[in-house]
């Protein structure tokens, strides 16, 4: 018998195969749910504190000075550091004492979409989150008062803050409002998948393309890192937290669905921010996918989405490979010195 087989059976057979896996990007499902992924028109600015080109500039020159820590050695960007997807590399944050908080350091990348912030969802505003690493002891461990009368040596801030806010005293309402505004402006900057949801189809790899496929369909991701900033905003309990570590359930302790529930956070420039999870638990970016791949901790609390995925080694790959083009290249942001 012979056992060559005619090339246009090879070809049948392995053309189709072949087609199915180069051409993800051009199923209509995917092309629609690529579509949901552009990013939104303008950053809401509140009504009660309206953006201004020069409130923004305060709030920068303020977000990088360390006069705000009892040492003044550490600022707002020691630990939520540009380049660094907006965290600072550590699996807990370490406070002007150096002493280590109980958390990681959050990115900021497109906190002004949220409307609850913190791990735990206890601010309902960035203005509201300002004074508590100002005033937390383990944080920058200053008072209200010390920090007013710092900024008020200052002929600079004396006269930026009169400019911006038409008023002769510096207050902590309008340290909070620089700062805010400031912080609404660090927006995700394009990365190769927003190219790619835009139509060019270029911009990511084969791989990516299917990770794609996976992060909406059998990986169940987007049922939580959802839309263009990839997150719901929202709580949930993924089987990472240990024993006592209550997260949102400390606001709300008869809920069980709320017990061990931390924010999603954004995946936005995430290849930066290594360690993740709210307690920096977990090293790298294989080790979250075998984490999802595996469950966590299963308990009452535990998100019914949450479950053994079953992932194969390449499934795992491309995962990775599609996670690794939400980050972009930005151009480093010029951070204005300290004005003395
Ligand atoms: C020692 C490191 C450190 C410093 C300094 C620091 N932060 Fe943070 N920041 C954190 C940690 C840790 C959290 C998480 C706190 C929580 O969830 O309760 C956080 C949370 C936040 C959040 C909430 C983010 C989100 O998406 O939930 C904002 C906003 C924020 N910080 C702004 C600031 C500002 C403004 C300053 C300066 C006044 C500052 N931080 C100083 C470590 C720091
Ligand atoms: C049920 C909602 C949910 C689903 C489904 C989900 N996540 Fe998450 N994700 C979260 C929450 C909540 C956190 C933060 C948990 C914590 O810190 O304890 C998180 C954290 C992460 C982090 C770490 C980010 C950081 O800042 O530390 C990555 C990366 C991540 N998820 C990727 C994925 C991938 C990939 C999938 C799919 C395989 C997935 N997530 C599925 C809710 C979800």
């Amino acid at each position: 018998m012979n056992w060559k087989l005619p090339l246009g059976l090879v070809l049948c057979v392995l053309l189709p195969l072949s087609v199915a896996a180069s051409a993800v990007d051009d199923t209509p499902d995917i092309i629609a749910l690529r579509a949901k992924y552009l990013p939104p028109g303008a950053i809401p600015y509140p009504d009660d504190n309206p953006y201004s080109a020069a409130k923004a500039q305060l709030g920068k020159t303020l977000f990088f000075d360390p006069i705000f820590s009892s040492s003044g050695t550490l600022s707002c960007g020691s630990c939520h550091k540009p380049d660094r997807g907006w965290e600072d590399g550590l699996s807990l944050a370490v406070g002007d004492s150096r002493q280590a908080l109980k958390l990681k350091t959050p990115s900021l990348i497109d906190d002004a979409w949220l409307d609850r912030l913190g791990w735990d969802g206890r601010f309902v505003s960035l203005e509201a989150v300002t004074f508590a690493p100002i005033t937390g002891k383990q944080n920058m461990n200053m008072s209200e008062a010390g920090v007013i009368a710092r900024l008020s040596s200052i002929p600079e801030y004396v006269h930026d803050f009169k400019t911006v806010f038409d008023d002769a005293t510096i207050s902590r309402k309008h340290i909070e409002m620089a700062l805010a505004t400031y912080e609404r402006s660090i927006v995700a900057a394009q990365a190769p998948f927003d190219r790619w949801a835009a139509g060019d189809d270029a911009a990511i790899s084969q791989a990516a393309k299917r990770g794609f496929a996976i992060f909406n369909g059998k990986g169940r991701c987007a049922e939580c890192h959802s839309g263009w900033a990839f997150t719901d905003g929202s709580f949930h309990d993924i089987g990472v937290a240990k024993d006592g570590d209550v997260g949102r359930g400390r606001l709300f302790p008869t809920s069980v669905k709320l017990q061990h529930a931390f924010k999603t956070p954004t995946l936005r420039d995430v290849a930066l921010r290594a360690p993740y999870m709210h307690d920096g638990s977990v090293p790298t970016l294989e080790a979250v996918i075998d984490l999802y791949d595996k469950g966590g901790i299963a308990r009452p609390s535990r998100s019914e989405v949450i479950k053994p995925l079953g992932l194969t080694a390449q499934e795992k790959a491309d995962l990775l490979a599609f996670l690794n083009t939400l980050t972009s290249r930005a151009q480093p942001i010029d951070i204005p010195a300290p004005p003395r």
